[in-house]
C-alpha cells in the first residue's frame, strides 16, 4: 500500500474528523436539526469570510457563485470591469459574455499582480462602470492581487460601484476583512482551503449588494440570491441543499475555532515560504514575485518536458499528484497547491521527491538542498 499526497490546488484533501462528521448520517433539510446547523454555522461562517453580514450557502460548484455574484448585481445594458489575469478572471469574462452586459476587460500579464495605480487610470478613462470583479487569488497563475488597494481605487471611482471578489482558492488560507478592503460581495467555494468536498458555494453581499440584487431585473431562478437570503433568515436553504457537506463545514468551523484561525493562516504563509525556498534552491524560476505570492498555491517555471518529468514521476513514483499550467500557461510551469488540509510536512515530502527526481534527471546532486532552504525559512 503507498500513501497518496494530493497538492493540488483544489480539490484538496480531508480531515478524517470532517469526514467522520459528513457520514453521521443524513437529516432532512426542513427539519429543525438542520435548522440548528444552519444558526450554528452562520456566525462562524461570516468570521471566516470577513463579514458582519448573512453568508449563501449554494449546492454547486464555485463557478455558480461567480455567476450569482454577476447576474444579480449588474443589470442588462450596465457597465462592468472585469479584471483577467488568468484562468478564472477568463472565467468571469466568459460568464459575462452569455449576458447582456457591457464588458470592459483589464488584461493584467498572467503570473503579474494588478498594479492599482495604472488600474486606476484605466477605471477613470472608464464611465458609469457599477462593478468590478477580480480573484483574490488567482489559482491559475498562484498571485494574490492587493484586494485594498483595488477596493480603495473602486470607491474612490464611485463609491455606489460594486467591488465583486472571487476569493475560491484562498478563504479559509488568509484573512479576509469586506469592510476594510472595499469588497460588496465575496465568494467562494468548499472544495479548496475549505477542506470538504467539491459541492458547495458561499456568496457574501454587503448592504449595499443586497440592495441591488433586491432590486434588479435580469431573469434568473436557482441562481437568485434574494431566495437565498430569504430562507437564511430561518435558517434554511431555498432547495434542497448537500446537507453532508454542511454537516462537514460545522466540524471545519469548529477546527477553525480549535485552533485559530490566525495560527491557521500563518501555517499557509509558512508553507508557501517553505516551498519558494526550497524550488529555488532546485534552481527552478518562480512565476509570481514574492510579494504577490500566494498562500494556498505555488507556481513554478521550467522547460516543457522537464515539467513533464518532474509531474508523471511526482505522480507515479512518489504518489504526489500537482497540478499543470492552464491555458497560455501550460507547459510553462507546474503549481502545487498548499492549502487547507496540508502541513509543513507535506512540503518537505514533495521537496524531498523533486529532489531525487531533479538529481537523476538533471544528473546533478540535490539531496538536502531544498530540504535545508525550506527548514531554514520555517525555522528562521
Ligand atoms: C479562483 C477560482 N475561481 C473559480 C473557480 C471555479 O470553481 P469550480 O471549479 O468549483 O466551479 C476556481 C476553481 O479552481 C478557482 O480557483
Amino acid at each position: 500500500m503507498k500513501q497518496k499526497l494530493l497538492l493540488t490546488p483544489g480539490p484538496t484533501p480531508i480531515p478524517p474528523q470532517v469526514t467522520s462528521r459528513m457520514s453521521e448520517g443524513m437529516i432532512g433539510h426542513r427539519s429543525s436539526d438542520f435548522n440548528q446547523l444552519m444558526e450554528n454555522i452562520q456566525p462562524k461562517l461570516k468570521t471566516l469570510l470577513g463579514t458582519k453580514d448573512a453568508v449563501a450557502i449554494l449546492s454547486s460548484s464555485g463557478t455558480s457563485a461567480l455567476e450569482t455574484a454577476m447576474v444579480n448585481l449588474v443589470r442588462p445594458g450596465e457597465s462592468i470591469v472585469i479584471i483577467v489575469s488568468g484562468a478564472f478572471g477568463d472565467r468571469f469574462r466568459n460568464i459575462a459574455s452569455t449576458y447582456p452586459f457591457d464588458v470592459h476587460v483589464y488584461d493584467v500579464e498572467w503570473g503579474k499582480a494588478v498594479d492599482p495605480e495604472a488600474f486606476e487610470n484605466f477605471l477613470d478613462s472608464k464611465e458609469n462602470i457599477k462593478a468590478v470583479f477580480s480573484q483574490s487569488c488567482e489559482t491559475s497563475t498562484a498571485v494574490v492581487h492587493p484586494l485594498n488597494a483595488l477596493g480603495k481605487v473602486v470607491k474612490s471611482y464611485n463609491d455606489e460601484t460594486l467591488f465583486i471578489v472571487d476569493g475560491v482558492s484562498i478563504v479559509g488560507g488568509m484573512k479576509f476583512d469586506m469592510e476594510k478592503d472595499g469588497i460588496d460581495c465575496l465568494v467562494t467555494g468548499s472544495q479548496k482551503a475549505l477542506m470538504l468536498p467539491p459541492g458547495i458555494a458561499f456568496v457574501a453581499m454587503n448592504n449595499a449588494a443586497r440592495q441591488k440584487a433586491s432590486n434588479h431585473d435580469l431573469p434568473r431562478f436557482y441562481l437568485d440570491i434574494n431566495r437565498y437570503f430569504k430562507a437564511l433568515d430561518e435558517n434554511s436553504t431555498p432547495f434542497t441543499p448537500a446537507v453532508s457537506l454542511i454537516q462537514g463545514l460545522e466540524k471545519v468551523l469548529e477546527i477553525y475555532e480549535q485552533d485559530g484561525a490566525e495560527s491557521i493562516f500563518e501555517r499557509h504563509a509558512k508553507m508557501r515560504d517553505m516551498l519558494r525556498a526550497g524550488l529555488r534552491a532546485l534552481d527552478f524560476e518562480m512565476l509570481v514575485d514574492d510579494e504577490y505570492a500566494s498562500p494556498t498555491v505555488t507556481a513554478f517555471k521550467s522547460d516543457e518536458e522537464e515539467l513533464k518529468v518532474v509531474k508523471d514521476k511526482l505522480q507515479n513514483e512518489h504518489q504526489i499528484t500537482i497540478a499543470g499550467g492552464q491555458k497560455v500557461l501550460k507547459g510553462k510551469i507546474l503549481r502545487i497547491g498548499h492549502m487547507g488540509y496540508m502541513f509543513p510536512h507535506d512540503m518537505i515530502r514533495v521537496l524531498a521527491a523533486l529532489e531525487a527526481i531533479l538529481s537523476d534527471y538533471r544528473n546533478e546532486k540535490y539531496y538536502g538542498k531544498a530540504l535545508a532552504a525550506a527548514q531554514e525559512a520555517y525555522y528562521e
